[in-house]
């Protein structure tokens, strides 16, 4: 047990910021500092921190999407890439409601998560029932628009429509994360943002958003483990919530 204390405080002093933020995550520092908005406790408590919906999501990263749905203004739709069973689906459609957005859409093959697959190989099964039970059981299914196949099959057909907010969790690989960025930027509202989730998992996804840094909007922050670029001044509830590191 002290070995692992000590390999643990190696890690920290190697790494102060990410320990910092492991802390905070435990913590949940954003929910007892009141940064949480009080929908999204309910939200919390009800649905999205029960277990319910089958997801890897820390609940600061579930606040935030339903911060961003619901606080970046303007028209424009939200896109996640990357369904899986509907966990950050949910928590961006009650942001999108709550604040009288325009519809999330969301797109995945259902056929499995880079991680997954690695692990387990060609046992993982489709996602597509549970994340259709789950968007039922949320009472979202028709505030959301769901496409079964790859993003880049997608992209072609995409209708134009303008993307408030876009969500890129789908494979995670640099051609892949390259290409989704290069796809659907393009399409973001002046104060569009993106979200690009596992920067700090993948160093292909690391790879590939450094290497798009010209092309996404001019700011690039810290968001838990993943990376946000937003154009010009964040809503000020988003702002504070992202002040404290967690993940
Ligand atoms: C990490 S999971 C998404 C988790 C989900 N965003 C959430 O937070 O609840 C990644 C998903 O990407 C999907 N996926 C894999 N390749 C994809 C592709 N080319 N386009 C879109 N999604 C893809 C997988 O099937 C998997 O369900």
């Amino acid at each position: 047990m002290l070995d692992g204390m000590a390999d643990r405080l190696a890690r920290a002093a190697r790494n102060p910021r990410r320990a910092g933020g492991a802390v905070f995550t435990r913590l949940q520092a954003q929910r007892w500092l009141g940064l949480e908005p009080p929908e999204f406790k309910a939200l919390a408590r009800d649905l999205l921190c029960t277990g319910q919906i089958e997801g890897w999501r820390y609940r600061q990263d579930l606040c935030l999407l339903y911060l961003l749905a619901r606080e970046i203004p303007g028209p424009g739709v939200t896109l996640e890439i990357g369904s899986f069973k509907g966990l950050a689906t949910t928590a961006l459609a009650y942001g999108v409601r709550h604040g009288g957005h325009e519809r999330v859409h969301t797109v995945d093959p259902h056929t499995g998560d880079r991680q997954d697959l690695e692990a387990h190989g060609a046992a993982v099964g489709s996602s597509e029932a549970a994340f259709r039970r789950n968007l039922e059981t949320a009472g979202i299914a028709a505030e959301v628009t769901a496409y079964v196949m790859k993003s880049d099959e997608l992209a072609p057909d995409w209708p134009g429509l303008p993307i408030r907010v876009l969500f890129v969790d789908g494979w995670h690989g640099y051609d892949a994360v390259t290409a989704d960025l290069a796809n659907f930027v393009p399409h973001l509202t002046p104060d569009g943002v993106v979200l690009i989730d596992d920067y700090l998992n993948y160093d292909e996804v690391k790879a590939a958003v450094d290497d798009a840094t010209g092309l996404l909007p001019t700011h690039v922050v810290r968001a838990g483990r993943m990376r946000l670029a937003y154009p010009g001044r964040l809503p000020e509830p988003v702002q504070r919530f992202l002040r404290i590191p967690w993940g």
